[in-house]
């Protein structure tokens, strides 16, 4: 994994006063090395359709898996305010990104999908950025937790697990699963990232498309497998494979080279005009370290795509 230096050697001196079981510490190694990123009103779809998902007749509790640095937790509290009552409580295993949700200021880059006129109303301007407006932090709380590790209190109405499941291995996904699984209300709704879906969801959830979002649910009951088949390229149709392409960066950063490949390569079938999935192929195959297979895709590329600066780039680096 390409790190900095002196960032790998400080994660290596935290991670060693941790006591942690291997799987911990491997997600623990993951969030300190790899990009923890997030923004406000990501997935826009989602913030569009959520308030039609949640009980309108009491408070709505929500969680918030890895939630960063707060991003989707105070998203959460612009969409539901004046709407429902609620409380959400993020969860982040990063002490420094809790400690930074707390605060609530941010700079422009996190508010890159906003308006103007949302900006206005959500955040007074400070001096180092934006500050959410204290009216949003009511029934907004914040903890330090590894959720893999140690237990989640409660019952909730939404679980927001965006981006997190990709940190973990396989059995990792399952553990997370089950416990998010547990802390579900009945008719409880789990909150994926745009375009994520593993086959553990799809054992224990059922996906329900609100508009342009997808949301999930318990399973009911046993759906057979062409059924489900059939669901799944209704919820998450061929060409929606697109909208994971940027999910592929994330998959390269943790180290995830061969998922990474594959939906590079599903994204290629989908849009094979664009360049972005063709670069993504030849990274992944260039961190397999199948740099003959990448030089051969990258001739391909370099004659589709002669301008790209980025594939002149990595005709350089790979020949
Ligand atoms: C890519 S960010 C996603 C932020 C936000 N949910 C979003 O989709 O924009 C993933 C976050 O999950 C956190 N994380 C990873 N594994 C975790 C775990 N086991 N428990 C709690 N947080 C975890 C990381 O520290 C990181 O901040």
């Amino acid at each position: 994994m390409n790190v900095k230096k002196d960032h790998r050697e400080r994660a290596i001196r935290h991670l060693m006063s941790f006591n942690l079981s291997p799987d911990s510490l491997r997600v623990v190694a993951l969030s300190y090395l790899a990009v923890g990123e997030s923004y406000f009103f990501r997935d826009r779809e989602t913030w569009e359709e959520i308030s039609k998902v949640v009980p309108s007749e009491r408070e709505v509790k929500a969680l918030s898996v890895g939630c960063s640095e707060g991003e989707e937790v105070y998203t959460f509290s612009f969409t539901m305010s004046g709407k429902v009552s609620f409380s959400i409580l993020g969860l982040d295993l990063n002490e420094e990104r809790i400690r930074r949700a707390v605060e609530g200021v941010y700079d422009s880059w996190k508010l890159r999908e906003m308006t103007k006129r949302e900006i206005e109303k959500y955040f007074n301007s400070v001096n180092d950025g934006f500050r959410v407006k204290d009216e949003y932090r009511s029934g907004v709380y914040f903890k330090v937790s590894n959720v893999l590790d140690e237990p989640i209190s409660g019952t909730y109405d939404v679980i927001l697990a965006r981006r997190v499941l990709i940190y973990l291995n396989e059995s990792g996904i399952s553990k997370m699963l089950e416990k998010l699984l547990k802390a579900m209300k009945e008719e409880g709704v789990l909150v994926l990232g745009k375009g994520e879906v593993y086959w553990q969801v799809m054992e224990r959830f059922e996906p329900f498309p609100v508009g342009e979002a997808v949301f999930w649910r318990k399973k009911r009951q046993f759906i057979p497998d062409e059924m489900e088949e059939r669901m799944v390229e209704m919820t998450f149709p061929h060409h929606a494979v697109w909208e994971k392409i940027d999910l592929i960066k994330d998959m390269i950063n943790i180290g995830l080279y061969e998922e990474a490949l594959r939906w590079a390569k599903e994204a290629k079938k989908v849009k094979g005009e664009e360049a972005k999935a063709w670069k993504y192929e030849i990274l992944a195959l260039t961190y397999m370290g199948l740099s003959e297979e990448a030089i051969e895709v990258l001739r391909e590329a370099r004659k589709k795509f002669p301008f790209d600066e980025d594939i002149k780039r990595l005709e350089k680096v790979l020949t």
